[in-house]
């Protein structure tokens, strides 16, 4: 057991008979669509919603039936990780998007009733921005946006797949990871990073969860 399963683990007593489920996409989300899996062998009944390409073979494979965000008129929870996880003043401010999904968890995550994330205790931070913070941007003329982002003293860095050709997301965008250390406003980065033209997302998901699970390496766990 490990805190990634841990957190996976639980987060499967939050799922109820006929829910629809929206699904995360990583690592510890891997160990909650196990779970998940076990219980719907077992005869629970829930559709889920996926969150990247990833998840969708994943769930698939897992034979956890799925539906299009298109089809789906609410959302009662989604269950998602997460990169950095940061609390102020009862608020939860979070990075996503390590894994390029973070468009699709983001709209994924609007849509649903409850969010919950989950999460190893490494992902607790005392101050947002030592991960980077992934931006997605539309493939034409990025390279405008890089030099704007890095005028801003933002440090944009293109992210790149193994082969070294730029990473696509599922949507067929590039990512920029930019370097702060650290984000002190995260709200008013947010809004000035949705209105630069290009910019499709931006990994800043701040107050867009309900739950926190996090678990220790010897899996004990932390609700909030
Ligand atoms: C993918 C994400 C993931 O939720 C995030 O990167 C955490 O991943 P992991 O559970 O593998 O640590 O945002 O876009």
């Amino acid at each position: 057991m490990n805190g990634k399963q841990a957190a996976g683990e639980r987060a499967v007593d939050y799922i109820k008979d006929g829910m629809i489920v929206g699904l995360g996409t990583g690592s510890t989300v891997f160990y909650f669509l196990q779970a998940l899996a076990k219980k719907v062998a077992e005869g629970l009944q829930v559709t889920g919603v996926v969150t990247s390409m990833q998840t969708a073979a994943l769930a698939k494979e897992l034979n956890i039936p799925l539906m299009d965000l298109n089809e789906a008129t609410t959302i009662d929870v989604c269950i998602d990780g997460a990169d950095e996880i940061f609390v102020a003043d009862g608020s939860v401010y979070g990075i996503k998007g390590g894994g390029g999904a973070l468009l699709f968890e983001k709209l994924v995550a609007e849509a649903a009733q409850q969010r919950i994330w989950i999460a190893d205790e490494s992902k607790t931070v005392t101050q947002l921005g030592a991960f980077g913070l992934p931006v997605e941007v539309v493939q034409f003329g990025y390279q405008q946006l890089e030099r704007a982002l890095a005028k801003r003293g933002y440090n944009p860095v293109l992210r790149r797949s193994a082969d070294e050709t730029p990473y696509l997301t599922d949507s067929g965008n590039y990512i920029l990871d930019l370097q702060f250390e650290p984000i002190t406003e995260p709200l008013a980065l947010a809004t000035e990073l949705k209105h630069m033209t290009g910019v499709v997302e931006h990994g800043l998901f701040n107050q867009m969860t309900e739950v926190t699970i996090i678990a220790t390496a010897t899996g004990a766990v932390s609700v909030a």
